[in-house]
């Protein structure tokens, strides 16, 4: 598949919009030579292939978080060099991001933690009365903060995604936010984000894209694609620094409730207090956070550098072969909501007959030095309409769908598992390599044939 086919119904004028950039060679990641303990005490390389819970750093990424610390200051407030040097780094990043995603010239670009936060900043700034038409088959990050929405089933092919939303939409008076995901964080399938965008806008809605999966895989032009919103995550994209962004439209960001009160929020406080209304320093109070802000424009330099094309050619190639891999064995079922052959980034879900997914993922990873996740990947709707268990259940255990044989709950502090029957996720990206997938194929196979 080209870098073009994902968006098969971007208008022509859209591949044009973005230059090609020069390619340099794929860049490194860090901990590519990491080692891990498996059972009977050997070390062996570790096969992350967990990249869509959080990617490595990438190497260019490092350098510069490294270069930026001898000059590091505060932002905005100082008048030393430094001080300066580290202003003048911090807004370049909000430049360079905004390249990257092909953001309108005056589409404001806010530095958050994550896309959790940036989804959460949006809501927040909804104009009153605001419906929100969601999917299902969101991340809960997409699916939860909204204070009034409309939730659609999971479609049973893209046509169907864009004729619900066109139903739901003309049915909906007032303000209307269409929020979808461009890549599924579970199935990896791709979104037809840019016919949802038109029909969004024939109905006066707006669209916010969650492209926190979508943009450590493919390039993406919210220009070109016309959508009013974008969220991602730095930490998804080489750039583990804290720092996430939302790209978009000024006006709603510019009337919200600023999202957190106290300094750089506000011009003067006194009797009265008057806020920012430039959606930047308005929603960024507080010492931000300069490095995240750096690495994450590090990463979008470097992927831009090493050019699209290189990029998805690689990812493309492992992914074919993982799922062909684990399309042999028997029992072990890839979870899909539009088919085999939908276009979709470098991840692949899946259960294994006899097994709970945790069994599993911790078979993996203590006898093959394998690094998957399990569970529902914060997505419980969708995970539960794809394992064909519709109906929330409330008991904890982990003998479900799949027919696990511990039944061991496992849910974590702070973990996203509603300890019911999961999936396994396997996910890859840059530094991922052929005997990181082929490790995994086998493994699976020697566990269903013991
Ligand atoms: C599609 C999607 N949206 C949103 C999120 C939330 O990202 P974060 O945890 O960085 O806020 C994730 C994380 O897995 C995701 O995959």
């Amino acid at each position: 598949m080209s870098t073009l086919t994902i968006f098969s119904s971007v208008p022509a004028r859209a591949a044009e919009a973005t230059p090609v950039a020069p390619s340099r060679p794929i860049p490194a990641v860090l901990g590519a030579d990491l080692e891990v303990p498996v059972k009977g005490g050997r070390l062996v390389g570790y096969a992350n292939l967990d990249y869509a819970a959080s990617a490595p750093c990438l190497e260019p990424v490092s350098a510069a978080v490294t270069a930026a610390l001898p000059a590091y200051s505060s932002v905005h407030r100082g008048a030393g060099y430094a001080s300066q040097l580290t202003t003048a780094r911090y807004e370049q990043a909000r430049h360079t991001v905004r390249a990257f995603v092909g953001a309108r010239p005056d589409d404001a670009v806010i530095f958050t933690r994550n896309t959790t936060d940036a989804t959460n900043l949006l809501a927040r700034c909804l104009p009153a009365g605001t419906t929100t038409v969601v999917f299902d088959t969101e991340h809960h990050a997409s699916l939860l903060p909204w204070p009034k929405s409309v939730r659609l089933a999971p479609p049973a092919f893209p046509g169907e995604a864009v004729r619900a939303a066109d139903e739901a939409l003309a049915g909906i008076d007032g303000p209307k936010l269409l929020v979808v995901t461009a890549a599924s964080n579970v199935t990896g399938e791709l979104w037809p984000i840019a016919a949802l965008a038109h029909v969004a806008h024939r109905h006066g809605a707006r669209i916010l894209v969650d492209a926190a999966q979508l943009v450590p895989h493919r390039r993406l032009n919210l220009t070109a694609l016309d959508l009013d919103y974008v969220a991602f995550s730095g930490h998804k994209l080489y750039a583990p620094f804290g720092a996430g962004a939302l790209v978009g439209r000024r006006d709603w960001l510019a009337e919200g409730e600023p999202y957190l009160k106290g300094g750089g929020a506000v011009r003067s406080v006194g009797d009265d207090t008057e806020w920012h209304d430039d959606p930047e320093p308005r929603h960024e109070a507080g010492t931000p956070n300069v490095l995240g802000a750096i690495a994450l424009a590090a990463a979008c330099d470097a992927l831009t550098a090493t050019g699209w094309t290189a990029l998805v050619r690689e990812e493309e190639r492992l992914i074919a072969r993982l799922r062909s891999g684990l399309a042999s064995i028997e029992g072990v079922r890839e979870l899909s909501l539009w088919g085999d052959d939908d276009p979709r980034v470098g991840i692949v879900s899946f259960t294994v007959d006899g097994y709970s997914a945790r069994e599993v993922a911790e078979v993996l990873s203590s006898e093959y030095g394998i690094g998957v996740r399990d569970g529902k990947f914060c997505a419980h709707p969708f995970v539960r309409h794809l394992l064909g268990e519709p109906e929330r259940r409330s008991s904890a255990g982990e003998s479900g769908a799949n027919g696990g044989r511990s039944g061991r709950d496992h849910k974590h502090a702070g973990g996203c598992e509603d300890g019911t029957a999961s999936a396994v996720r396997a996910s890859i990206g840059i530094g991922s390599t052929q005997e990181h997938v082929d490790r995994l194929v086998e493994a699976v196979r020697d566990l269903v044939n013991r």
